[in-house]
């Protein structure tokens, strides 16, 4: 099987969840290309069975550019096996998970897509207080801390809210897909 793997990305989270998922995917012994779709223009999805289109959320939004790419790959997509995953803070708990599953992903894949998607994945971020990465982070980030302190969280100390072990194993049933 030859596979495709994409993402946006603004602050490099999902970034490495698609680099995992590629990576497990060509370990079960298929060709895997990797994209970070900020680097592709017109892109020909013909050779692939396998599309897996990723991103970060920011303010209950894909990225721009893998919006695009889901809407200027439609027609295309509807003959593919497509699979899509997010990385946000609402997978992070119980409590907004559902919220995630339907707006982030249930949505997007209704509004996107003209085949019922072979998989969606609800990944987790990262809580890092010593990120660098603008005004917008910031203020998002002093919002998680205080969600973290009423936890008793230690937010002095970075938090990876991804699930390696489940990403992993959603990328292993994706190769045998
Ligand atoms: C400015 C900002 C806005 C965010 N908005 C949301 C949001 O609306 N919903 C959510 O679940 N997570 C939100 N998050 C958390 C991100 O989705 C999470 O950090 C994700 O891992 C980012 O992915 P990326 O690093 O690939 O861009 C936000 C984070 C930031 C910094």
């Amino acid at each position: 099987m030859k596979a495709l793997v994409v993402y946006g990305s603004r602050y490099g989270t999902a970034a490495e969840i698609a680099r995992e998922i590629a990576d497990v995917i060509e370990n079960e012994g298929n060709e895997v290309d990797l994209k970070d779709v900020r680097a592709i223009k017109k892109f020909d999805v013909s050779p692939y069975d396998l599309i897996v289109v990723g991103s970060g959320i920011k303010m209950g939004k894909w990225t721009k550019g893998s919006l695009k790419f889901l809407k200027d790959n439609k027609s295309q997509l509807a003959n593919k096996k497509v699979a899509l995953f997010v990385s946000c803070g609402a997978a992070n708990e119980e409590k907004s998970r559902d919220e995630g599953w339907e707006n982030y992903l249930k949505k997007v894949a209704t509004e996107n897509l003209e085949r019922e998607p072979v998989e969606l994945g609800l990944f987790g971020s990262v809580y890092d207080p010593n990120a660098k990465h603008g005004l917008m982070y910031k203020l998002t980030n002093r919002f998680y801390k205080k969600e973290l302190e009423k936890q008793g969280i230690d937010t002095t100390k970075r938090h990876d809210y991804r699930d390696w072990d489940e990403i992993r194993a959603w990328a292993n049933n994706l190769a045998h897909s």
